[in-house]
């Protein structure tokens, strides 16, 4: 799969020189992105301002518009992201091991149905059902102590 991203977000990381050259071509300049698991860092941080904070955003707001109104990377990646480098799970809701069940309540329901699918789908991996290795609720919560 690859992956556009617009050309004023990959300026951010681009010297001024670079930059200059990159301008005068106009703002059709795109970056393919490879899949997830072959990106760099940069390319990373930049893939989920350009698409994973947007699909993700308009998940959770058509779930409860007024509790994620205010959606960005500090709704996932917790309140320390910097300081971490935007490692993952994060210190938002620690979540008990084993997960609760689909039918414990609408906020669990919507995470199998809508979250976690969506979100692997994003990042190029298999949704985990338990006797796999993909991606499922401990991508994003920390298990409970
Ligand atoms: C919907 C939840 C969500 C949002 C919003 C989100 N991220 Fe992420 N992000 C993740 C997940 C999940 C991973 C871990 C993916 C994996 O397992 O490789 C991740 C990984 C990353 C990584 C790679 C970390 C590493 O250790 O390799 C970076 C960098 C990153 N995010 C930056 C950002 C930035 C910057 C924003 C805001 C523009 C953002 N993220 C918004 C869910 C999110
Ligand atoms: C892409 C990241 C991500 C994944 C994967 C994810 N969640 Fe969440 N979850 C969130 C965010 C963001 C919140 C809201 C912030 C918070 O409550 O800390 C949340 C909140 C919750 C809450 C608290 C709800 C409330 O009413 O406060 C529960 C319970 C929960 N998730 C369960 C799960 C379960 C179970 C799974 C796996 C099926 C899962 N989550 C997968 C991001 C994720």
């Amino acid at each position: 799969m690859t992956r556009i991203i617009t050309a004023s977000l990959v300026l951010l990381s681009l010297s001024a020189c670079t930059k200059d050259e990159v301008t005068e071509t106009g703002d059709s300049v795109v970056e393919e992105l490879p899949p997830w698991a072959e990106m760099t860092q940069d390319q990373k941080g930049a893939y989920m301002a350009s698409d994973v904070t947007p699909a993700m955003a308009a998940i959770f707001q058509a779930y409860d518009a007024e509790e994620y109104a205010d959606f960005n990377c500090a709704t996932c990646h917790g309140s320390n992201a910097d300081a971490t480098g935007y490692a993952m799970p994060s210190d938002i809701h620690q979540l008990s091991v084993p997960p609760p069940e689909a039918y414990a309540g609408p906020a669990v329901e919507f995470m199998y149905t809508e979250v976690v699918p969506a979100m692997a789908g994003l990042l190029d991996m298999d949704v985990n059902d338990g006797t796999n290795d993909g991606f499922g609720c401990y991508g994003c919560h920390t298990p409970e102590q």
